[in-house]
């Protein structure tokens, strides 16, 4: 049995596998999110590792922060949230220039239209320290394929290649960089896709990074890694 079959269904996988009306997703973006899905490019909305990231960004949001969000995605889910339910001054990065030019029509009809999306390779193109970090960073390992079905088209959402880590592993290592003395980092993950033990260990081993906490969902197998630049870095 694989470890995804130990579990009960997940939100996102009874969201994706079970015909969950489209609708009720944009509506639920709406009710969650504050983000008016006027357009999108795939069916990929939210999941539930976005729904912690929610939680976590409600925890720790100011108004006022500098935010960075790490794969904003095609209707900038998390900028948005930020910018309209905390005040908070939002750069957005992806890689695909669709998603952004996308994520900027919804921003603007979610009444958020300072939102700063930029097109980057992860920080290539980040200027600048912040307040909070988040991400959703893709983790499922690349031959997990059933995962990806969804979204076949942009391999890009989902895809963490070997072990589901490629992608987490190049954001930790220069994420502290970009955080400000007290800046916090929130990193989603679900630990059916990367056990907590490989995470653990990854942020361990780094010297410049450290775990301040780990909030957990009471839905699902989603992840909240919260951290901080280490003090030594
Ligand atoms: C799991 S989706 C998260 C979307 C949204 N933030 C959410 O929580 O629903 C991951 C996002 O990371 C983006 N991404 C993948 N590789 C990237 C890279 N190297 N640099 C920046 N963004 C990247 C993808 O295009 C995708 O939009």
């Amino acid at each position: 049995m694989s470890v995804a079959h130990r579990h009960m269904p997940s939100l996102s996988a009874w969201l994706h596998l079970s015909g969950f009306p489209c609708w009720l997703k944009l509506v639920l973006a709406g009710c969650h999110f504050h983000c008016d899905v006027v357009c999108y490019v795939h069916n990929h909305i939210f999941d539930d590792t976005s729904l912690i990231l929610r939680k976590g960004i409600r925890h720790y949001a100011r108004q006022g922060d500098r935010v960075l969000d790490l794969g904003t995605g095609h209707v900038g889910l998390l900028a948005v949230y930020c910018a309209r339910a905390h005040g908070a001054q939002v750069v957005a990065v992806d890689v695909n220039q669709e998603f952004l030019e996308n994520a900027r029509l919804v921003a603007r009809a979610s009444q958020v239209p300072d939102i700063d999306f930029v097109q980057s390779d992860w920080f290539s193109r980040v200027e600048g320290t912040f307040d909070l970090i988040v991400g959703n960073i893709p983790y499922v390992p690349s031959d997990r394929r059933q995962f990806l079905r969804h979204v076949n088209d942009y391999p890009e959402v989902w895809d963490g290649g070997s072990g589901g880590t490629t992608q987490v592993r190049k954001v930790l290592t220069d994420v502290h960089r970009f955080l400000r003395p007290s800046g916090l980092f929130l990193m989603g993950l679900n630990v059916d896709c990367v056990p907590r033990d490989t995470i653990l260990g990854l942020i361990d081993s780094s010297e410049h990074i450290e775990l301040q906490t780990t909030l957990k969902s009471l839905i699902s197998r989603s992840e909240v890694y919260v951290i901080a630049a280490s003090n030594q870095a």
